[in-house]
């Protein structure tokens, strides 16, 4: 029998990682509370929670002024808007990322421009960016991904040269810090997402930081039906900008002012684990750390993720996912290049932005070699989970990594058998 749990050995661990989102009595309680004071929503905006979480978030990265809403998407495109920036408008994503990053441009009318990215770190890379600007260009949004953060001082230099917004896609990168300074509150602007598989979340929800009290004003006013905020709104103050219903409710702010308590304790146990895992992976052959670069001095755990070399072990990193989840790990190979997706191929949808500029969409043509690879070959994205089951959730992890890699030829060799029997590995 074969050592590999994939062909029918046994798991390397069979009791479940811990669940997420934690939560106990104090979660209960918050939202009772908020139930029964019959202020449930988020009008007026914003409500008792609400404030208590901004002033809250603001305080754990360290700066900016922080606007609670929806989601983690409706925070990039308001954030957008805000800055000015709408149709015809060029923003530059990294290709590697949530669709999210790309959608939320196109929302405020702006052309997603997408770009390659730096291999060591699997964020964008400022080559690319350099290479992409325009006279049309009004901003980047670099993607903390997983648990790197893009190179901020190159960004920034870019950007200040070029004069250009930096809206920091933060989703993945709660509690981080580059060079001491809270991720989000290095560029104009710092999107989070507090959906429920984040490292703080309310269920659904977001929070943006603003780089100026101004800019926060307007934001909230955007997302409160374009009601007039102090020093936002509308010139005049007495009528409406053009806004729409995105904000928090006070059961979401509720559950994510008790989320951000236990939130020090639980990246302090991930960063510890993690720089565990590190020493242990980067002993195994064909294991490729990511870049652990000292000016990124805080990180953060979303997801853990590494690149496997399919030539050392004779296949790719979807055998390598569904051979870790086999021994009890939850992996996944991670998003598919930006350029791959289909859903913005003007052919398959009537979506306004790439209806009228068709030519920024002809994806076949485009070839981005990093994120490719990383993308449809190499990265493996380990789960939080691990971290938070302490170094015996760790070992176990390396444990069933240097099995598979003991083991790789007689999983090479069964790769195709695999693929038929699973459908997709
Ligand atoms: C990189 C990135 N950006 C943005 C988002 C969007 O966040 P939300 O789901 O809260 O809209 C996500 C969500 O997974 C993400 O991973």
């Amino acid at each position: 029998m074969s050592e590999l749990a994939i062909l029918g050995g046994p798991k390397t661990r069979t009791e479940p990682y811990p669940a997420w989102p934690v939560w106990d009595d104090s979660d209960v309680e918050a939202v009772t509370e908020v139930i029964k004071s019959g202020n449930w929503g988020g009008y007026p905006y914003p409500g008792a929670q609400t404030a208590e979480f901004a002033r809250r978030f603001a305080e754990l990265q360290g700066g900016g002024y922080a606007v609670p809403m929806a989601n983690g998407t409706v925070t990039m495109e308001v954030a957008l808007r805000a800055a000015g920036i709408g149709w015809g408008d060029e923003v530059i994503v990294p290709a590697y990322t949530f669709q999210a990053t790309a959608a939320a441009p196109m929302a405020a009318g702006a052309i997603p421009i997408i770009v390659d990215i730096d291999p060591n770190t699997y964020c964008i890379d400022p080559k690319a960016i350099d290479r992409a600007i325009t006279p049309k260009t009004k901003a980047i949004i670099p993607v903390h991904l997983g648990a790197e953060m893009a190179d901020m001082d190159a960004v920034m230099t870019i950007a200040d040269k070029n004069h250009l917004i930096v809206l920091e896609d933060c989703a993945h990168a709660h509690g981080a810090k580059w060079r001491e300074r809270g991720a989000g509150t290095i560029g104009h602007f710092g999107s989070f997402s507090l959906q429920s598989s984040k490292t703080l979340t309310s269920g659904e929800g977001g929070v943006l930081l603003c780089r100026t009290s101004e800019l926060a004003a307007k934001v909230a006013s955007i997302i409160d039906c374009g009601r007039s905020h102090p020093d936002g709104g509308s010139e005049s103050g007495t009528d409406f900008l053009m806004g729409a219903n995105y904000r928090m409710t006070e059961l979401q702010a509720a559950l994510a002012n008790i989320g951000i308590e236990r939130f020090p304790e639980q990246a302090k146990q991930r960063e510890e684990m993690a720089a565990y895992m590190d020493e242990a992976l980067s002993e195994i052959p064909g294991v490729r750390l990511l870049k652990r670069d000292p000016r990124h001095t805080t990180r953060s755990f979303y997801r853990y993720i590494f690149a496997m070399d399919p030539k050392v072990f004779g296949f790719e990193h979807d055998a390598m996912c569904a051979a870790l989840d086999a021994e009890g790990m939850d992996c996944w190979v991670g998003y598919e290049a930006m350029h791959h997706y289909t859903l913005f191929q003007p052919g398959l949808s009537k979506l306004a932005v790439p209806s009228a500029f068709p030519q920024y969409f002809q994806f076949d043509r485009m070839h981005l070699a990093e994120a490719e690879r990383a993308c449809e070959h190499e990265a493996v994205w380990l789960d939080e989970s691990i971290f938070r089951a302490g170094r015996k959730g760790v070992d176990d992890a390396v444990t069933a990594i240097k099995k598979i890699q003991r083991n790789a030829g007689q999983l090479s060799q069964q790769v195709e058998e695999l693929r038929k029997k699973y459908g997709m590995l």
